[in-house]
């Protein structure tokens, strides 16, 4: 099966999402383990609660970011995974984790990138006045919120929306195509051409609309 680790910082939704995923569709997968840089990050009390093992490997408890880096890929690594996830991990990987696990790593960004890098995504879309707003899968390479698109989604900016609202619809959409990446990758249909361009093999759109 397709070994996968899921690195969370706090709720965990998306990650519950990619759980629910694996097991039902029947999928040669398994998240063989949820991995949080806080002891207090909500979703490990989901996971654990639904037989999945967890651990924490706390930020705060090294020097440095390379020495975090060096304890977490080692966590990771123990569970010889396919693919890493992130969802929801709210802390910036050095270059060095990112190249370690190239091609493995993916991450979902609350933005249709390459708008709105970083933090703060729907407070910057409603600064800006887009009217659609989104969210990304994407490969996660040394820069920031930057790798090549696996899927999209998109919502309106409805009027009157504050953050919070905007949040709150796009996580929905975030569901449906982490839900979606997932099955591919389980699969076996994604991978990159020599343009570092993402293929799906048997899928015509990765453009999802709530
Ligand atoms: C999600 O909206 C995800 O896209 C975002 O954090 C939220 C986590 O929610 N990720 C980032 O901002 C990454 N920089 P969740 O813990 O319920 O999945």
């Amino acid at each position: 099966p397709c070994r996968i680790v899921v690195l969370i910082s706090g709720r965990g939704s998306n990650m519950q999402t990619i759980v629910n995923t694996v097991r039902e569709a029947g999928l040669s997968a398994r998240v063989c383990a949820v991995i949080a840089n806080k002891a207090d990050a909500a979703g490990l009390q989901w996971a654990h609660n639904n037989g999945i093992a967890t651990q924490v490997v706390a930020h705060r408890d090294y020097a440095t970011r390379d020495d975090f880096d060096a304890a977490l890929a080692e966590a990771v690594e123990a569970h010889a995974p396919q693919y890493v996830l992130l969802a929801g991990f709210m802390r910036v990987l050095t270059p060095g984790f990112v190249e370690r696990f190239n091609g493995r790593l993916i991450n979902i960004h609350p933005s249709l990138l390459p708008a709105f890098p970083g933090l703060h995504t729907h407070q910057q879309a409603l600064a800006t006045g887009v009217q659609w707003h989104g969210c990304t899968v994407h490969f996660v390479t040394p820069v920031l919120d930057h790798g090549p698109i696996i899927a999209q989604g998109m919502v309106p900016v409805l009027a009157g929306d504050t953050p919070d609202d905007l949040a709150a619809r796009l996580l929905q959409v975030e569901h449906r195509i982490y839900a979606d990446v997932v099955r591919w990758l389980a699969e076996g249909r994604v991978t990159l051409d020599s343009m570092q361009r993402v293929l799906v093999r048997g899928v015509d759109s990765r453009a999802f609309v709530l």
